[in-house]
């Protein structure tokens, strides 16, 4: 039994082979990649409905979320701006300079877990994050339901989108629409989307030759499936430690996540969607020019010096990775009440 499965694979193995030569780049590429889906992928205990997804877009553009009522998810993820800020690192409240670059919130929901370290599960207990921490929102879970139910206008909203609840204005539920809202944020139809699903000529050539030398250089090793890249941990210098200047030796990344020594400076791989459009890169933001963090990627990855000519392709394949960005309408949002907490300025 054991031996013809043996035989069964070594036979599938060799049909794949032959059917995956070398120069079948989008057999291979169909093999590891999948387009972005057409629907919004269904988040577990969480159902989507309109009410509640319309909710979480007043919430997301609410600044009013902040202690300052100034900063909203939108300052740093700018739906206008491939859902990231255009900053080296974060800029919050009170104009403080955070350690990390705002990621893109776009495909998020496609990715392993949140954040460069990958320290939150998903995209509700992502966004509870930023409200509380002090570089950012700086605001307090009580703080921000209180204020909350102080606007009339939010307290139908809440009920319409979590409907048989007794109090539903909480921290959880904010979490909650939140989260259906950004899963609504994707990009598909990019040129490789439609390339995956069978249109040779959406890649020119030598975006084709790009994604070629991104499959046989080993980029794909970390870089794969649906958002081509958000898929797993990896150290941020396999072969040669990138400089402090863009590795910043201060943020050991996931170590600070599990304490384990194996995980310094281990990251998690960031989906290369729209990376085109969401400079600059790297956590720390020091890197602008796309094909620079292509290069950077060569030697601190794979142990290569790509040349100029190489890197160029890879990254026009990387520019075919920019997909339809979501038109979102700015909701207009409820105003305060008497009993509104004003805004903390300090
Ligand atoms: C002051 C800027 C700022 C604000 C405001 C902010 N974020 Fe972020 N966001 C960041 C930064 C920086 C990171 C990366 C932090 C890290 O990895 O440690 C991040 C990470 C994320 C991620 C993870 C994406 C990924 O690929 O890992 C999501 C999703 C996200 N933020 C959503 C939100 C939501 C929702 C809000 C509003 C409740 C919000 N952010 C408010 C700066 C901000
Ligand atoms: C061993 C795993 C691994 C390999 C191989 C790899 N990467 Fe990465 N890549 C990562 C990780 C991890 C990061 C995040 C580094 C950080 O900022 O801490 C990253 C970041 C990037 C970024 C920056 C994205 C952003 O939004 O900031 C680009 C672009 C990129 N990789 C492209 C490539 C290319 C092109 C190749 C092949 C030449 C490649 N990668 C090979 C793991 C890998």
């Amino acid at each position: 039994m054991e031996r013809k499965a043996i035989a069964c694979a070594a036979v599938l193995a060799l049909v794949v082979g032959v059917a995956w030569g070398k120069d079948d780049v989008m057999g291979r590429a169909k093999g590891i990649f999948k387009p972005i889906p057409g629907k919004a992928k269904a988040l577990k205990g969480n159902p989507a409905t309109p009410a509640k997804v319309e909710l979480g877009k007043m919430l997301y553009f609410d600044p009013r979320l902040s202690s300052s009522h100034l900063i909203s998810c939108n300052t740093c993820h700018n739906v206008g701006l491939a859902g990231a800020d255009l900053q080296e690192t974060a800029i919050g409240h009170g104009w403080q300079k955070g350690p990390r670059n705002s990621p893109t919130v776009l495909n998020a929901v496609y990715n392993i877990a949140q954040f460069w370290d990958g320290r939150a599960e998903d995209l509700a207990a992502q966004a509870k994050g930023p409200v509380q921490a002090s570089v950012e929102m700086n605001n307090k879970p009580e703080n921000l339901v209180a204020t909350l139910k102080s606007i009339p206008g939010y307290q139908p909203l809440f009920r319409k989108a979590f409907p048989g609840e007794k109090d539903p204005v909480t921290f959880d539920n904010v979490a909650k629409a939140i989260e259906v809202f950004e899963a609504t944020l994707v990009t598909p139809g990019a040129p490789f989307d439609r390339y995956l699903s069978g249109n040779r000529k959406a890649l020119t050539a030598t975006e084709e030759k790009g994604l070629a030398l991104f499959l046989d250089k080993g980029c794909v090793a970390c870089h794969s499936g649906i958002n081509v890249g958000g898929t797993g941990y990896f150290p941020f210098g396999v072969k040669e430690s990138p400089g402090p200047e863009i590795r910043p030796e201060g943020d050991t990344g996931r170590f600070k996540v599990t304490n384990t020594a194996a995980d310094k400076y281990v990251f998690r791989s960031p989906s290369l969607r729209n990376a085109a459009i969401t400079m600059p890169y790297f956590h720390s933001g020091k890197v602008w020019a796309l094909k620079d963090a292509v290069k950077v990627m060569g030697s601190a990855q794979l142990g290569i010096s790509l040349t100029d000519d190489d890197a160029g392709k890879i990254t026009a394949f990387l520019g075919s990775l920019t997909g339809k960005q979501p038109k979102v309408m700015h909701p207009v949002l409820p105003p305060n009440s008497d009993t509104t907490p004003r805004p903390l300025t300090n």
